[in-house]
């Protein structure tokens, strides 16, 4: 069976969630759970804390440090449509985070308009959305002229690569928001150096733009982190968490600039991505290489994995998880996850070194500034898709009766 390429993956992860284009949600709500439970308040979908008390902002207990959170629950949708009433939102790019954050701003009925490239992919990409140009489409620079609240969507490359172009533009009155300390936190690199006159803050969803977008489509809400880099009027941190709220975030942790740069440059590329393909394919060649079969290789790698045992963990967590399975499964998992926790801790020890002193924002300035860095990650991409373990996984996948 002939690989699918990854431009093809891509197109389609592009196309699937796309909201059809022009529409605009009638009832102007903050998610379809909020229209419920407005329409039938005693709905048992008016959610009530498992503590009891009813959602908002709290300082809760995180296995013994206290921190505090902000959840929708204080920003009820009139509320927030009030307090941008004066506001226009500048999202510069659509990508897949413009894409997500934007189209839920404006089903929330907030005044958002769109600025990127004239006739790039993505300006195209926003009037497929039903983004209108000269009405709520336009390029970079007229959308930040137009702005009250400047939100750089770009690309961590093109950030850097547009500085020189955005900064003079930006005046006191108007305030800077950002989905990533990247920018700020590695100025060094990037040379991205907000004017001291303007409050500057971030809202970054942990998640990909797409899921922003599908999780408040169900009515649900991404989890967010939010910081706060300068507050010149007094009143950054109450709107960044509005701003959280209005992008489509269920909850709101606190965090700092460098922070969030820090966890989510290391999260990435530890256990959430380059951690996991590492070990899914060390386990599953070693696997081969002792006469399995690639099914058997993967279903003991990747499908029982994704299919059975990380859904436990996400509900319930790992002491459920254990408690799922077999006696003789727990007894060799309990003994062996020391050992694999010695033997990666040093590896994780130096990734943590390699984000903290900028290594890995050079690296990643390099590569994504090259003109050739869509056909240079295709090329990479395409190399994952052809790995074994991945192509037996196509074939498992196609079996599933949901597939079907
Ligand atoms: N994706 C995620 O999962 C995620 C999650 C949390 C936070 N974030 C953060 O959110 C921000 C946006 O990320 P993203 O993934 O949504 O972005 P992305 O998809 O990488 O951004 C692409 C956007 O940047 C524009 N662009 C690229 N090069 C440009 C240039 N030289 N001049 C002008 N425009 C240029 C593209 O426009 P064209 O189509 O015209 O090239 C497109 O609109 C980043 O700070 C990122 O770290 C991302």
């Amino acid at each position: 069976m002939a690989s699918r390429s990854a431009s093809v993956l891509r197109a389609a992860a592009r196309a699937a969630p796309r909201a059809a284009p022009a529409i605009r949600t009638p009832a102007r709500s903050y998610s379809v759970l909020a229209r419920v439970a407005v329409a039938a308040p005693s709905s048992p979908l008016k959610r009530v804390s498992p503590l009891g008390a009813t959602r908002g902002v709290k300082t809760l207990d995180f296995a013994g440090t206290k921190e505090v959170v902000y959840e929708r629950a204080d920003w009820p949708l009139p509320k927030l449509q009030d307090y941008f009433k004066n506001d226009t939102l500048a999202l510069i790019g659509y990508g897949s985070q413009g894409h997500g954050q934007g189209l839920n701003l404006r089903d929330n009925g907030i005044n958002v308009i769109v600025g990127v490239r004239k006739d790039g992919e993505s300006w195209r990409q926003a009037i497929e959305d039903g983004w209108v140009p000269g009405e709520t489409l336009f390029p970079i620079e007229e959308a930040i002229n137009r702005g009250t609240i400047i939100m750089n969507l770009l690309s961590d490359a093109a950030q850097s690569s547009t500085w020189p172009t955005i900064q003079p533009l930006l005046k006191p009155s108007q305030t800077l928001y950002f989905s990533h300390g990247f920018s700020v936190v590695f100025a060094e690199d990037t040379k991205v150096i907000p004017p001291k006159d303007m409050d500057v803050i971030l809202v970054a969803p942990k998640g990909s733009g797409r899921t922003v977008r599908t999780l408040f489509k169900e009515g649900r809400g991404i989890n967010s982190s939010i910081a706060v880099y300068q507050d010149v009027t007094g009143k950054a941190q109450e709107k960044a968490i509005a701003l959280g709220i209005a992008v489509g975030s269920g909850y709101l942790y606190e965090t700092t600039f460098e922070k969030e740069v820090y966890s989510d440059l290391y999260g990435e590329r530890g256990v959430l991505m380059g951690g996991i393909q590492g070990m899914f394919r060390a386990q599953y060649e070693v696997l081969r290489a002792n006469g399995h079969s690639p099914s058997e290789a993967f279903n003991e790698t990747v499908e029982e994995a994704t299919q059975s045992l990380f859904p436990l963990i996400g509900q319930h967590g790992m002491d459920y998880m254990y408690a799922a399975c077999s006696t003789t499964a727990r007894r060799g998992a309990l003994d062996w996850a020391p050992i694999f926790e010695k033997a990666n801790k040093p590896v994780f020890e130096a990734l943590y070194k390699s984000v903290r002193d900028g290594t890995e924002t050079r690296k990643s300035l390099e590569w994504n500034s090259r003109k050739t860095y869509r056909e240079d990650l295709k090329k990479e991409l395409e190399e994952i898709d052809s790995q074994e373990i991945w192509r037996a996984g196509k074939t498992v996948r196609s079996l599933r009766p949901d597939a079907k």
